[in-house]
């Protein structure tokens, strides 16, 4: 634009087909006039004809004169030896244009008609103010222009190729990716495909486990009861081990069931009204022996406000037997482990409140140590793994307990003791199961009973 007022003639860029992609008029209204005119529109203006594919085109510039005189040049644009279009300057005034030809007179009715001759008067007077501009300055102008535009399609160009080279150097980046991909999306269907396994495995072999074990426990009661006669203190005793030793692994049976249930996504929730207070002296009454044998005091206490609850009451009974198990298994005799609930307003991430109850199982054992408080919640961790470890287990009760707690929308860790002796596992329990977990409650008991067990 710039190069087209400083010059005062339009100036135009076109592609090999003709299209036009600039198109700066000249500020004189000459040809414009002239094709506004009755018979002037059927004239045809050189510049039509410089835009055909047909008009050849040169690498020094080339002149064509309009039928008014006027004058464009013509140059190619180039890229390494390809036509990429054509560049045209003009029209100007050559330096040897004074009058406007006979021809254009002719051409517009022999100039008989007055109101012609007035017309063609007012643009003999347009063409003589304009300013001249010499046919061998024009050529320098447009070999400037062209020299600008060639330089700009070579940047452009090269930026161009930079870019399709980082391209494919991305696409290659992302087409390795996309593969190491799918070789890891394999690698976790095997995985999965492992797990299940090991998952019907434990099912099955705990199953086939189970029911024999029933006989043994159902067996030794009835010696115990004296059904096959009296027993002397000896044999007494000896059965009263094998009926302990029996329910014992029941016990580690319904544990890898449990689990099992859980990672086939079997497990419902049956939802009930019920008090918690009720609950709590029926799990200190079931843990009692346990805390006798060490010499331990259980106690529990749950706050006034502490209000009936809706959830599944045998999973919440499973989930603090757990805790107070662990408690009592880790805690030296003498000590003391005990149940606190209170009332607890929990504000969940999305910063909705929910009212709650808070469960505490509070011991002066051992502790957890921090950085396996996460841990502990992953089956079959134990701290001490050690084949040499003096608490026995499976290390499976939290995983339960977190499951069951996560199922009703809760949640449960692991606290330091008070003077950081022992350990307090909190759990949470919404007061009224939220939306989402009665929804998927439904949807799973929609899907039926698959387990295995
Ligand atoms: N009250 C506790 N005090 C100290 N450590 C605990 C306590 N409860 C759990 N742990 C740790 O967490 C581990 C996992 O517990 P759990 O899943 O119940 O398995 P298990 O009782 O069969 O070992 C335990 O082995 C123990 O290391
Ligand atoms: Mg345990």
């Amino acid at each position: 634009m710039t190069f087209s007022r400083f010059h005062r003639a339009g100036i135009a860029v076109l592609d090999s087909r003709g299209q036009v992609l600039v198109d700066i008029p000249a500020e004189h209204a000459i040809c414009r006039r002239i094709s506004a005119h009755p018979r002037g529109g059927a004239l045809g203006c050189a510049f039509d004809s410089l835009v055909s594919a047909e008009h050849q085109i040169d690498d020094v510039p080339q002149q064509a004169n309009c039928l008014c005189g006027l004058r464009y040049e013509l140059l190619a644009i180039r890229h390494q030896g390809e036509t990429l279009g054509r560049l045209v300057f003009g029209p100007y005034r050559p330096e040897n244009l004074t009058t406007l030809p006979r021809g254009l007179a002719r051409a517009l009715g022999e100039a008989g008609d007055v109101s012609d001759n007035a017309f063609l008067g007012s643009v003999q007077t347009d063409l003589e103010r304009l300013e001249v501009v010499p046919t061998d300055q024009a050529q320098q102008i447009i070999t400037a222009i062209g020299g600008v535009l060639s330089v700009i399609v070579h940047t452009g160009y090269a930026r161009h190729l930079t870019s399709q080279i980082h391209i494919a150097a991305i696409q290659d980046a992302y087409n390795e990716l996309s593969e190491k991909n799918r070789r890891l999306a394999d690698s976790v269907e095997k995985l999965k495909d492992l797990d299940k396994l090991k998952s019907s495995f434990l099912a099955t072999i705990s199953h086939e486990l189970r029911t024999p074990l029933t006989s043994v426990i159902g067996y030794s009661e009835m010696l115990l009861e004296g059904l096959a006669g009296d027993l002397s203190k000896e044999q007494n005793d000896y059965v009263r081990t094998i009926l302990e030793k029996g329910d014992h692994l029941l016990r580690i049976i319904n544990e890898i069931l449990d689990v099992s249930r859980i990672e086939s996504g079997a497990v419902q929730l049956n939802f009930e009204t019920f008090d918690i207070p009720d609950l709590l002296r029926q799990v200190a009454d079931a843990m009692m022996p346990q805390a006798q044998q060490k010499e331990i005091s259980l106690t529990y206490d749950a706050a006034s406000n502490v209000p009936v609850i809706v959830a599944d009451r045998a999973k919440t009974r499973q989930v603090l037997i757990n805790l107070v198990s662990n408690a009592i298994k880790f805690t030296p005799t003498g000590g003391t482990v005990s149940m606190l609930v209170t009332r607890k307003e929990v504000v969940d991430g999305g910063g909705v409140s929910r009212p709650s109850v808070e469960m505490r199982v509070v011991d002066t054992g051992i502790g957890v140590p921090q950085d396996s408080r996460d841990k502990i919640f992953e089956a079959f961790f134990q701290v001490d793994g050690s084949s040499t470890r003096v608490h026995g287990g499976t290390g499976l009760g939290l995983s339960i307990v977190k499951h069951f707690v996560e199922a009703h929308g809760g949640h449960v860790w692991v606290e330091d003791g008070e003077e950081q002796q022992g350990s307090v596992f909190v759990v949470q329990l919404p007061i009224n199961p939220p939306a989402d977990v009665r929804a998927k409650r439904s949807r799973s008991s929609a899907l039926g009973g698959t387990l295995v067990g």
